[in-house]
């Protein structure tokens, strides 16, 4: 979580709220803009609105648990309507980002996969008109030389991602590892992503190309809403 003011990420994520109607399943994203909607939506689910929440992460998790929002697996349900997200950098007229800054992109891309629609909720800061930052994968721990090694072959340069507070590798979710993959401007985001699925032993990379139906852009006064 970096960037913005909590207002304009707060905007953003009562915007993507805003668009839940009775009955949905909800794909609820991780990181601190989505935490403003999962915020939002426990307020509704106290006034009365009936929701299933499906998570994307521990976090994610444990924020509708203290929020009341009803959960279920993904094994769970049959579809979910709408996906609420946040991304680390974002092309506006594309729609086209880079998420697993949170190392959570791959039961991000799942759940967005299985979304009808894919509203992601950013401040303004996330805004490019070229993505630049690295790549985030995540990598099956017997594969991080392997694919570190594929990386260099595609001309980027991997970073294994360390832990803030521990010595040693981020370990996701799921008991992997996460390989940030630096390729400078990407100019071609859907070739690449095409490659990057391709190496064996990534489980998933966070270039989303085709998800993204509505993107809420919140400044630290006022929020707007784009659909693709
Ligand atoms: C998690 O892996 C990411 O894809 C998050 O969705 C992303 O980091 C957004 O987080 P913030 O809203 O805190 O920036």
């Amino acid at each position: 979580s970096t960037g913005g003011s909590d207002d304009a990420k707060r905007r953003a994520g009562e915007a993507a709220a805003d668009a839940v109607d009775a009955g949905m399943v909800i794909g609820l994203g991780t990181g601190s803009t989505t935490a403003y909607a999962i915020e939002a939506l426990g307020e509704a689910v106290d006034n009365g609105l009936d929701i299933v929440g499906v998570p994307t992460s521990f976090g994610a998790r444990q924020r509708a648990i203290d929020c009341g929002i009803d959960l279920r697996g993904l094994d769970e349900v049959d579809g979910i309507d709408l996906a609420i997200d946040g991304a680390d950098q974002l092309v506006r007229e594309t729609g086209v980002c880079l998420k697993g800054g949170g190392a959570a992109h791959s039961r991000e891309k799942l759940v967005a996969s299985a979304a009808a629609e894919l509203h992601l909720v950013v401040d303004d800061t996330k805004l490019t008109d070229t993505l630049d930052q690295p790549v985030p994968l995540e990598v099956l721990p017997d594969a991080h030389t392997v694919v570190a090694d594929a990386v260099r072959s595609l001309e980027g340069e991997p970073t294994l991602r360390a832990a803030a507070n521990k010595d040693g590798p981020v370990v996701t979710d799921n008991g992997n590892l996460v390989c940030d993959a630096d390729f400078g401007r990407l100019d071609d985001p859907a070739l690449l992503a095409k490659r990057l699925s391709a190496i064996p032993g990534v489980v998933e990379h966070g270039l989303f190309v085709d998800y993204t139906t509505a993107v809420s852009v919140g400044r630290s006064d006022d929020v707007s809403t784009t659909t693709y």
